[in-house]
């Protein structure tokens, strides 16, 4: 099956299908997952975190995420994949060029990019040279010692403005998706309703044109840490974990993931 197309995933956020996204670290969930249905594997910087144990994504290298980027692209089978640039990796255009060319040469369709409307020409450059972009806004991990924690951002109707704008003017730059963490649902509704791209959401609300989770959350495996509430464990209905991923496509499908006890309020 070829794999789906950009093309595609605006189409059905005109349609108001659903997009289903899972993180993915290595090829035989790569496969497993695209199997099962999943429309987008995120090889995310949450690696570090999951499988190398940091309590942060912050010594996740350029390399780590080719590694892994490379593993993912040889188990898929029609699923778009997107590498995340991982800290510090797109600080400047130069080393974000350099990078996404590695990235996208290891098989990423899109890369991930953490931040603001500071990286508006990042962006436009990228994608003139053949990258697109994701951009992943509202609760952005690499940031955690400047936020002061991993917080739930964009309360109250200033700073929500604020985002809905970070949207725009990154849309406008040519991000071809956006991502928002851990905002009010209703912010991620104001977010997917102002733009014409795609945009995802983890910890957003039933909102957003799609959904993703970290893999491990969803399969209810942690290195027993705090879960946060965004998360649902599909292994309790899915019994199989091949069972447990289908469950979550057709529950992000029909709408009923996420639920208000996985969402915030303003
Ligand atoms: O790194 C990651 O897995 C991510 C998702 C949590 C969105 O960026
Ligand atoms: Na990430």
């Amino acid at each position: 099956m070829p794999d789906i197309t950009l093309t595609q995933l605006r189409s059905m956020k005109q349609r108001g299908e659903k997009i289903a996204m899972l993180t993915c670290y290595d090829a035989t969930f790569a496969h497993t997952s695209a199997q099962a249905g999943v429309d987008m594997l995120l090889i995310g910087d949450t690696l570090g975190m999951i499988l190398q144990g940091h309590d942060s994504t912050l010594p996740v290298t350029i390399d780590d995420m080719i590694y892994h980027t490379a593993s993912v692209k040889r188990g898929n089978s029609g699923s778009f994949i997107i590498a995340d640039l991982s800290f510090m990796t797109c600080a400047t255009l130069e080393r974000a060029l350099s990078n996404c060319g590695r990235l996208m040469q290891a098989g990423a369709q899109m890369v991930k990019l953490e931040g603001g409307e500071w990286l508006a020409e990042t962006i436009t450059q990228l994608t003139r040279n053949g990258v697109p972009v994701c951009a992943h806004i509202g609760l952005t991990p690499q940031s955690v010692n400047v936020l002061g924690g991993f917080k739930v951002q964009g309360r109250g109707q200033d700073q929500a403005a604020a985002l809905v704008e970070t949207a725009l003017t990154l849309e406008k730059a040519g991000a071809a998706m956006i991502l928002v963490e851990a905002v009010p649902a209703a912010l991620g509704r104001a977010i997917a309703l102002a733009v014409n791209i795609p945009v995802i959401g983890i910890g957003a609300g039933p909102d957003t044109d799609g959904q993703v989770l970290v893999l491990h959350d969803m399969l209810g495996l942690s290195l027993g840490g705090r879960v946060p509430k965004f998360v649902r464990n599909f292994m309790a209905d899915g019994g199989t974990i091949q069972a447990a991923i289908a469950c979550y496509v057709s529950s992000v499908k029909d709408g009923s993931f996420p639920a208000a006890e996985h969402s915030y309020t303003e």
